[in-house]
């Protein structure tokens, strides 16, 4: 990597605003409080974490997480965050209700070096997803360098992330490092078939990937919710299946219709593009009370239920196609996960990954979670904590957090 590192630059007494992917779901625990679901896009900061402190910055941790769309949604604190961080290396983590602010510029002022505070959800603030160079130039003020981490947000063009290095001098951290020169390493010259599964509920993301990746990629199984796009594009019958509304990009005039792209892949790849065949169904997204398994070549889902999972003959189909990948990346759940009664494709996919004995790559925050659920976390190549972003450079698309980050 061509990108200064934190071994490049004194941090000794310095405030580091150091990026993180803390884009954690977050469930309710025993108690009624939150905690985020899993903790692996927690540890994967760790060593540019112990590096800062044992080098004596003041770390000062940012991020966004989930979607609020730029107002303060409070159950999208990240607060748990700073409070489980704090549990698992053992040492306080202040938290500030603000990104930035008077409390946020107090604070950042007064910490003392080995100090640690993470400030408020970036995507609480309109000007973050617009890359607003005022609100990049006041996260500036409260730090004297920042260490760029999170390779999960470095496709977006945020003001964290595109924005803050305008204005203060900007290097990669360790995980970031990591994440990069494993998948140069992992995808010089992919040994094929090279089989990519996409799943999830991200849908103009996936589909983005699929079309990014399809001159590349032999075959693209689609589970999830993005499948549901494609079985519509063929017109077979979604029912209350959740889709994803067509979207204007402004910056190009163009108007994205998830289904008329998913048309336009089938079409014109038609031996790539891999789409379910049957489907586990609910009655309601939720809480269904009934399932039931649709072979869609013979039945037809009722109008009011939900495709939540693939079905079992899709399983067989994707599993043998697995078999013969020789390298296989697999980004997003292929159904409802979090019920155990719409577990079965992303289990026998996880499963039959790991079994295999090729390049196997792992992205996403939802799938490195399921990695670790299952135990099987160490039986893959690599394990990305990152999801679009990896996708995007996985196409040999640039990341703008990384290009714009110091030159060695
Ligand atoms: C992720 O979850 O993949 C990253 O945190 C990026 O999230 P975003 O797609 O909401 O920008």
């Amino acid at each position: 990597m061509n990108k200064k590192t934190l071994r490049d630059v004194d941090v000794n007494g310095k405030r580091v605003i150091h990026h993180c992917d803390f884009n954690i779901k977050l469930r309710k625990n025993e108690k009624g409080e939150l905690v985020p679901i899993s903790d692996v896009r927690i540890k994967a900061y760790f060593p540019s974490i112990f590096y800062l402190l044992n080098h004596g910055a003041k770390i000062i941790f940012i991020s966004y997480l989930e979607r609020p769309g730029g107002k303060v949604v409070k159950k999208l604190s990240l607060a748990p965050v700073a409070k489980r961080l704090s549990q698992l290396i053992n040492r306080q983590v202040h938290f500030i209700d603000q990104l930035v602010g008077p409390k946020a510029t107090k604070f950042v002022n007064k910490i003392r070096p080995g100090e640690m505070v993470m400030l408020e959800n970036t995507r609480f603030y309109p000007g973050e997803e617009e890359d607003s160079n005022k609100l990049a130039k006041k996260i500036s003020q409260l730090g004297d360098l920042k260490v760029m981490d999170a390779f999960g947000h470095a496709h977006r063009i945020h003001a964290s992330v595109t924005g803050i290095p305008r204005h203060l001098p900007s290097v990669a951290g360790f995980y970031l490092e990591s994440e990069i020169k494993t998948f140069d390493k992992l995808m010089k010259n992919p040994k094929r078939p090279l089989v990519l599964i996409v799943g999830g509920t991200k849908i103009f993301d996936k589909i983005a990937a699929v079309r990014n990746l399809i001159k590349k990629a032999d075959y693209i199984l689609v589970g999830g919710a993005v499948a549901n796009n494609f079985l519509k594009a063929q017109r077979i019958e979604v029912g209350q299946s959740f889709m994803a509304e067509p979207y204007v990009d402004k910056a190009k005039g163009e108007k994205l219709d998830p289904v008329e792209l998913s048309a336009k892949l089938i079409k014109d790849f038609p031996h790539k593009v891999i789409i379910p065949i049957d489907v586990k169904v609910g009655d309601n997204i939720n809480n269904p009370k009934n399932e039931k398994i649709i072979d869609l070549k013979k039945g037809k889902l009722p109008k009011n239920w939900t495709i939540l999972d693939i079905g079992p003959k899709t399983i067989k189909k994707y599993l043998a196609i697995i078999k013969i990948g020789k390298t296989i990346f697999w980004d997003g759940p292929m159904g409802k996960y979090e019920d155990p009664r719409f577990r079965a494709g992303t289990l026998e996919i996880a499963q039959a990954i790991a079994n295999s004995n090729e390049t196997t790559i792992l992205a996403g925050g939802d799938t490195a979670a399921i990695a670790e659920d299952t135990g099987l976390i160490f039986r893959y190549s690599h394990v990305s904590i990152a999801g679009g972003a990896a996708l995007q450079y996985l196409a040999g698309k640039k990341l703008p957090g990384v290009e714009i980050l110091a030159e060695k």
